[in-house]
């Protein structure tokens, strides 16, 4: 069964084909240098550059997959959550396409997509448009875990989504089963970093560009203090770690420079990966739960991944990370979400609509 992912959330426009578990191809047209003049996605904008991206990058990933669109026995896209906007042309023209060609149609939860990217395998090439792979940094660390390949994570696990909308901590019982355990009660992590890094004067998209300039400074240069939710609270906070951030930035007088934006960027993300990491296990502890799966945007930082491949040698726990190029936006995990949903024919109607706030249900 072959599966076109569509996934048009917030700025990135996304076509995947999916055999199952294999990506035949993944594209993915960033418009990262469209919204830096904003300093942020413009909703608008980003839907305006979704009409115009779309055809190419679904012929793009027809070809790459060597699949003509008569072959597509599922079609899936995003409905829900993201910028209202940006989900309605992905939806729209996923749902045109399923009817012109009398294919089932499944709208997908992006949270969904994020939590099962792990199932995946490892795309052989990488895909276009997306973070370089960093060789330095372990591809998918599923391959060193005890467990192996993503195919093998038992059910239940703890499933943890960082991006740049959501920090949620997940018990995941089964396939289309997900209880949530916590969540952040002000800005999501990738936000964080988004925000921290407009401060440093790094531009936008800032998340990557701090976890770059973060290699080079002194993580203890600058001290962060941990929220005080409680040592077993599952809930997160970041406005703490922003306005510490602010109050040194505002100290420098306007004067920023390299040694301190990289020493400013490498104690942050120390400190919110040590948090992220902290909660993380509390959830593991709590609920007894061994088996981590962490994924979205905030998973493709180098530091975070480097922290919990360590910290997994000597916790009970076994760790999977889907590759880089998996862990942010992507056509995949949504044309993976939607197999597993057509193979069950959980079909959904062409008349649903795009949702721009909505939990993932059970
Ligand atoms: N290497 C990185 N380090 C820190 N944050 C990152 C990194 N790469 C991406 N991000 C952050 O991830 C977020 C994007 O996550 P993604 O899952 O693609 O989007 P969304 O939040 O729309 O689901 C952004 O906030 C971005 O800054
Ligand atoms: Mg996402």
């Amino acid at each position: 069964m072959k599966i076109l992912g569509i996934e048009t959330s917030c700025d990135e426009t996304a076509v995947a084909v999916v055999e199952g578990r294999k990506i035949l191809s993944n594209i993915i047209a960033s418009q990262g240098a469209v919204h830096a003049p904003f300093g942020g996605v413009v909703p608008e904008i980003a839907s305006r550059h979704h009409i115009e991206n779309l055809p190419a990058v679904l012929e793009t990933a027809l070809s790459k997959a060597q699949t003509r669109l008569s072959e597509i026995d599922v079609v899936a896209a995003t409905y829900t959550p993201g910028l209202l906007p940006a989900l309605l042309i992905g939806l729209q023209f996923g749902k045109a396409l399923a009817f012109a060609l009398k294919k089932p149609f499944i709208g997908v939860n992006h949270l969904e997509g994020h939590l099962n990217s792990v199932f995946l395998d490892d795309p052989l090439t990488p895909t276009l448009g997306s973070a370089p792979l960093a060789p330095q940094v372990p591809r998918a660390l599923r391959l060193a875990s005890h467990k192996g390949r993503g195919s093998d994570i038992d059910y239940p696990f703890l499933g943890f989504i960082v991006s740049g909308g959501h920090t949620h901590l997940y018990k995941v019982e089964a396939f289309g089963k997900y209880k949530l355990l916590g969540a952040t009660r002000d800005d999501a992590a990738g936000e964080a970093f988004d925000k921290v890094a407009k401060l440093l004067g790094l531009g936008y998209p800032g998340g990557p560009r701090l976890d770059k300039i973060a290699q080079e400074g002194d993580p203890h240069a600058f001290r962060f203090t941990k929220p005080k939710l409680g040592d077993e609270s599952l809930e997160f906070s970041f406005s703490g770690y922003k306005t510490a951030a602010l109050l040194h930035v505002q100290k420098q007088n306007g004067n920023l420079s390299q040694n301190f934006v990289a020493d400013l960027a490498a104690s942050f993300q120390h400190a919110v990966t040590d948090f992220l990491i902290d909660r993380l296990s509390a959830a593991g502890r709590r609920h007894r739960l061994n088996n981590w799966v962490v994924t979205g945007g905030v998973a493709a930082n180098k530091g975070l991944r480097q922290k919990l491949a360590t910290f997994s040698k000597e916790a009970p726990c076994n760790l999977f990370l889907p590759p880089m190029e998996l862990c942010t936006d992507n056509g995949a995990m949504i044309a993976y979400v939607g197999g597993e949903y057509g193979k069950r024919k959980k079909h959904s109607p062409l008349s649903l609509n795009a949702v721009a706030y909505s939990a993932l249900a059970q």
